[in-house]
């Protein structure tokens, strides 16, 4: 298959609109998007990605009347977090109607969904004229890709289409609460924070451990990895040249790739072009400068975790 790459988010939505599968970006990172009504479509973005069948996707809306087609109800919790932060980097979990394929959810019958701020996403998906299911546009386990060769590196010939944006603002994935129940729970950090979501809901909850995995699906699996293998330090060592560092502030000469970031946003913007990079350097191990859990410092300790046990 040829992956076609345009500009034009009509031309990419046409591709949508005809059961293909096209990667777009977001304010977090690049979806790979399917017309979450085309059960044939939506299995293609699993075997695209070679993601496991157990892994539920996100339904992306460019209108709130969307949200209808997808939930049997808008809860009280939903609907206050969707007035804070809809359009942005959160996605709420609510029931979802029979008219979604469960291929779609994985089998739950609950639907994650989100509608995107970025101008380009918002305008591709208008055009779909379809809510949109979509993960992040990478290789199941790699890191999630934040511009479009990332994606490329990842999916050419793979997926239909590539709608080409900049590198993504935010850089790491979406906040995920739960709304199906009487207090939400948090299933996945972003740059929404605990905080953010307790400022509108005090009595907003989070998981641990065995629970998490199985509210979650997605948070069991491999995530986030470069190939190199990711230390966590307060203190860089002595630099070597096949080693790579990113944290903020200064960063000892003689690594041979780092990043010095001036915040703890561009950490979490940098991060995952980061690991791509030093995996394309053929870089050997990894140093990630750890940082204080606010704001979405949390999100960027949980991801360079996961990326460390890898
Ligand atoms: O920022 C984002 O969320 C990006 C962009 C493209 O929107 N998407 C993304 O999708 O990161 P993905 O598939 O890589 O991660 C979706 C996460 C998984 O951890 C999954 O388990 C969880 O959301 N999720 C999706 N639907 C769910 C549901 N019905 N119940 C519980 N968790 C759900
Ligand atoms: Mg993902």
């Amino acid at each position: 298959m040829k992956t076609i790459l345009t500009t034009s988010p009509t031309e990419a939505a046409e591709h949508i609109r005809r059961g293909g599968i096209v990667a777009f970006p977001t304010e977090t990172v690049y979806g790979l998007g399917a017309n979450v009504f085309d059960e044939n479509a939506v299995a293609r973005i699993f075997e695209a990605k070679q993601r496991p069948a157990d892994n539920p996707l996100i339904a992306h809306i460019s209108s709130l009347e969307q949200i209808g087609q997808l939930a049997v109800e808008i809860t009280e919790s939903a609907n206050k977090f969707i007035e804070v932060f809809f359009p942005g980097p959160l996605t709420i979990v609510l029931q979802k109607r029979d008219e979604v394929p469960l291929v779609a959810t994985a089998g739950l019958d609950s639907i994650g969904i989100r509608m995107p701020r970025f101008e380009l996403a918002k305008q591709f998906l208008a055009a779909c004229g379809t809510p949109v299911v979509a993960p992040s546009a990478n290789l199941s386990g790699r890191p999630s890709p934040t511009t479009w060769q990332a994606v490329a590196e990842d999916l050419d010939g793979r997926i239909d289409c590539i709608l080409q944006g900049e590198i993504t603002e935010i850089g790491l994935e979406s906040t995920v609460v739960d709304c199906t129940g009487e207090v939400p729970i948090l299933l996945r950090t972003g740059s929404v924070s605990l905080k953010d979501l307790r400022t509108v809901i005090p009595e907003t909850a989070t998981l641990n451990g065995d629970i998490e995995t199985i509210r979650s699906p997605g948070m069991r699996h491999r995530h986030y990895s470069p190939t190199a293998k990711v230390e966590l330090v307060d203190d860089f060592p002595t630099a070597i040249n096949d080693a790579a560092a990113i944290g903020i502030g200064a960063i000892p000469d003689g690594f041979g790739y780092s990043i010095a970031c001036r915040s703890v946003e561009e950490y979490a913007h940098s991060l995952f072009e980061f690991f791509r990079e030093s995996d394309r350097r053929g870089i050997s191990t990894i140093y990630c400068q750890i940082v204080p859990v606010n704001g979405i410092g949390a999100a960027l300790i949980d991801r360079l975790r996961r990326a460390a046990e890898a």
